[in-house]
């Protein structure tokens, strides 16, 4: 039976897949995918905004997919606000919410999945494995039911641009991913879902993140190109703050290959991962 709600305006909201490929099929071209796992904020709503402005269609996606969580607990404690979120996109235009349960989108006896190769080892993937298989799969899958054209993503989460872009090259995938810019909070905090996870102690001390970065991008524009020497700034910066409880990368690296590099050359990107509390929070900065 028809899952779809009809909201005042014209935004529709579907959980089943065959109904999404169905409402995507029909819908007039070009569409632009916001792929999303919710609790939206105005870093989400920038990429609306430059889908709409895009595209005759827009789509969100609105799916917090286990499968790209180690930790059980990360998973459970993950923000959700379906209600604020619709009522963001209702506001923003947005033609078509493809908001799936776990059963639609992993039925029982679900087996396929994507595995990009060394890119998803590097960095992010060392300290949460299996985190990029998840996050390729279900962005194949989103781009399966939903055919878009473009599809949008923000800068903030570096990586995985990067190992999107190599997972639409290498099976061939007939989409043009658009990279949008991070928004930041006045003090340089990078929006995130999981800002809300912080008390308010490490929320003052959080735009060390931003600091850090700003440094060896200074250090960089002053004509620094050694690769060590940048990751021992941003490190130093990091470690000034107590409340930093411990560091899980600093990293200057290739972006192409992720590789770490020992002279600055072409585009690289200066990304950082720390621990405070139990929140975890990564932010980069591109070198160009
Ligand atoms: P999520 O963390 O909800 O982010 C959805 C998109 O919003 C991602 O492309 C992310 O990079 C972008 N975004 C988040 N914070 C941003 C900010 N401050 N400025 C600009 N863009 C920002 O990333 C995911 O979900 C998931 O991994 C997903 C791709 C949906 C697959 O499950």
């Amino acid at each position: 039976m028809a899952q779809a709600q009809t909201i005042p305006d014209r935004i529709r909201v579907i959980s089943s897949n065959e109904e999404m490929s169905r409402a995507c099929r029909e819908a007039v071209k070009p569409i632009g995918l916001v792929p999303t796992m919710g609790a939206l904020h105005a870093g989400h709503l920038s990429l609306v905004e430059q889908a709409r402005a895009d595209n005759l269609t827009v789509v969100v996606s609105i799916f917090v997919n286990p499968a790209q969580f180690g930790d059980q607990v990360d998973l459970a404690n993950y923000p959700r606000d379906m209600a604020g979120d619709l009522d963001l996109l209702r506001r923003h235009g947005v033609d078509l919410v493809y908001a799936p349960t776990v059963e639609e989108v992993y039925p029982p006896g679900f087996n396929t999945w994507v595995d990009v190769g060394p890119l998803a080892e590097k960095l992010e993937g060392i300290h949460r494995p299996g985190h990029f298989r998840g996050v390729a799969t279900v962005v194949s899958k989103l781009f399966n039911v939903t055919r878009p054209n473009r599809a949008y993503f923000g800068q903030k989460d570096g990586q995985q641009t990067v190992v999107i872009q190599k997972l639409v090259k290498d099976l061939d995938m007939d989409v043009e991913l658009v990279v949008m810019p991070t928004i930041r909070e006045p003090d340089g905090l990078a929006l995130s879902s999981r800002n809300v996870q912080l008390s308010p102690d490490q929320r003052e001390a959080a735009p060390v993140l931003h600091r850090a970065l700003c440094q060896a991008y200074e250090q960089w524009r002053d004509g620094e190109r050694r690769g060590d020497t940048l990751r021992e700034t941003a490190r130093k910066v990091l470690q000034s703050e107590p409340r930093v409880d411990s560091i899980d990368y600093v990293s200057v690296a290739d972006m192409t290959t992720l590789g770490e590099v020992e002279r600055v050359e072409d585009r690289v990107m200066v990304s950082v991962a720390v621990q405070m509390g139990s929140v975890r929070l990564i932010d980069n900065i591109v070198l160009e």
